[in-house]
């Protein structure tokens, strides 16, 4: 830890304790290290723009070194025992628990969530690494009846080998250990590239992965700027002792990605953008529906891949959703994530911000009425006003793309069958929610819609036990559940032969 990050915008001892969390090195090999070049860059605080500190700027040449020290670390890795890894990652569980506080310090210092979200993304990271530590034991195979009768046939399954993990700064800390902890567990080793806006919190968890006694070159990390992405991404799609890539992000990024690995043919998880529908019916229980949508559309002020994007709102109760919608919105508190009370902290640069407010803009100037908000908000230049917009439809930009942020748009609709089409007209198929008390209909519409995940009149999907993932354009492979772990397993099947006597 250094003493200038120590000082900067309020991560002193008393936030973060004496927790060491604070790093501004890289970690590969087991050992902390800058960019070959020097090179560094600023890591800044949403909130305010204060700078938290600097890390290194590495590109090609510290990528390659990360994935030679994984390589050279697996065997090893590989060969201990499911109980030996299973014992490593709880104690690497049991240090980002006794670190909980601290963690979430850092997390909304440069990530810009509220505080008690960000305590709640540590938990819910933790448990990725607890579930894991455990699913490592049963990494089951099986035996099928042979087609020889004097052979045997065993399927089992098998480390794939070095994993690269390429992780995004809206749960910098909970997509790392949703793909790092299942890895580690199957016996991979694993080349880590967070966030660029976001490797404070990555590194946190190198410090207490290193402290939990998971040996050097098991997990590396490698910090690296916008400006170095692409170098960094190229090595970790292409290397050739690469063997699964798995990446969170944009849809965008994914299928570049995605087109890198094909020429070694490697194994690939992606969790990618998502454009949810949010179906309110007739038949809903409006007080859960609209409690639903808040929870939904504006959790870490919009910028999820499973919020709620297009809220399709039934004819019958359009009006009255819409009131105590807006009621709602409007008592949202804006402000930075480590003021008491606040709900929605700032977007994550000034992009993102762009981005909200064209979406913003584009609905206005086809029609749609703004109920509340449609514009930055006063609390500082990257925090966008809670917002809630009616009477929205299908040619605008927030009906056909990712809005990540704080925008609640309403569309009006009349039949199942019209919302089912509406719904699935998207090439994303991530998270959707109905809102029904009709059994029927919540049966029929579940089914008939083209999504991963459905939430019937349950507006947050997340848990560490379930298989989180898209179909479509959202992605490939599954996060979390008994299924987690497998996508880091490659199956083998041995045929057992000259068996007779
Ligand atoms: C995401 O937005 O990518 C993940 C959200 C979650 O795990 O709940």
């Amino acid at each position: 830890m250094t003493k200038d990050l120590m000082e900067n915008k309020g991560l002193d001892d008393s936030c973060l304790g004496d927790s060491g969390l604070l790093r501004e090195l890289s970690y590969i090999d087991g050992r902390w290290v800058r960019a070959d070049s020097g090179a560094v860059f600023a890591v800044l605080n949403p909130a305010d723009g204060g700078m938290l500190g600097h890390v290194p700027d590495m590109g090609a040449t510290e990528a390659q070194k990360a994935v030679e020290a994984a390589k050279a670390a697996l065997p090893d890795w590989r060969a201990l025992t499911a109980k030996q890894r299973s014992g490593l990652l709880k104690a690497w569980y049991g240090l980002v628990l006794d670190h909980a506080d601290s963690l979430a310090r850092l997390l909304t210092a440069e990530q810009g969530k509220p505080l008690a979200e960000a305590k709640g993304e540590i938990l819910y990271g933790a448990s990725f690494i607890e579930w894991f530590a455990e699913e490592a034991k049963r990494v089951y195979g099986e035996t099928i009846p042979s087609h020889k009768a004097d052979a045997r046939v065993i399927v089992t399954r098998e480390p794939v080998g070095v994993v690269a993990a390429i992780t995004p700064w809206n749960f910098p800390h909970g997509m790392i250990t949703r793909k790092v902890a299942p890895a580690l567990a199957a016996g991979c080793t694993v080349v880590l590239k967070p966030a660029e806006d976001t490797p404070l919190s990555a590194l946190a968890l190198a410090v207490l992965a290193e402290k939990a006694g998971i040996p050097p070159g098991v997990l590396n990390i490698v910090t690296g700027s916008k400006a170095m992405a692409a170098e960094i991404g190229t090595v970790l799609t292409t290397h050739p002792e690469v063997r699964k890539v798995s990446f969170t992000g944009s849809t965008a990024t994914g299928r570049l990605l995605m087109s890198q690995a094909a020429d070694s043919v490697k194994k690939i998880s992606l969790e990618l953008g998502g454009n949810a529908p949010f179906i309110v019916f007739d038949s809903a229980d409006l007080d859960l529906a609209v409690a639903g949508a808040m929870a939904c559309k504006f959790r870490n002020a919009g910028q999820t891949c499973v919020c709620a994007n297009r809220i399709y709102v039934q004819d019958g109760v359009y009006e009255d959703f819409a009131a105590r919608l807006a009621e709602q919105v409007r008592a949202l508190q804006v402000g930075p994530g480590t003021q008491d009370g606040v709900q929605i902290g700032p977007l994550i640069n000034a992009a993102a911000l762009e981005k909200v407010r064209d979406h913003v803009a584009d609905a206005q100037q086809k029609g749609a009425q703004t109920v509340c908000g449609g514009a930055p908000h006063e609390a500082g230049p990257l925090f966008f006003a809670p917002t809630l917009m009616t009477e929205m439809d299908e040619t605008m930009r927030l009906c056909r793309e990712e809005t990540f942020g704080p925008v609640a748009g309403l569309f009006r609709f009349k039949t199942e069958a019209e919302v089912i089409k509406a719904a699935n007209d998207t090439s994303y198929g991530l998270a959707s929610y109905l809102y029904s008390r009709d059994l029927g209909q919540a049966f029929r519409v579940s089914e008939a819609l083209e999504y991963g995940m459905v939430g019937v009149n349950a507006p947050v999907l997340s848990a560490e036990s379930i298989p989180f993932g898209g179909i479509k354009q959202s992605g490939i492979g599954r996060e979390g559940g008994r299924q987690g772990i497998e996508e880091f397993t490659n199956l083998k099947y041995t045929l057992m032969g000259g068996l007779a006597g």
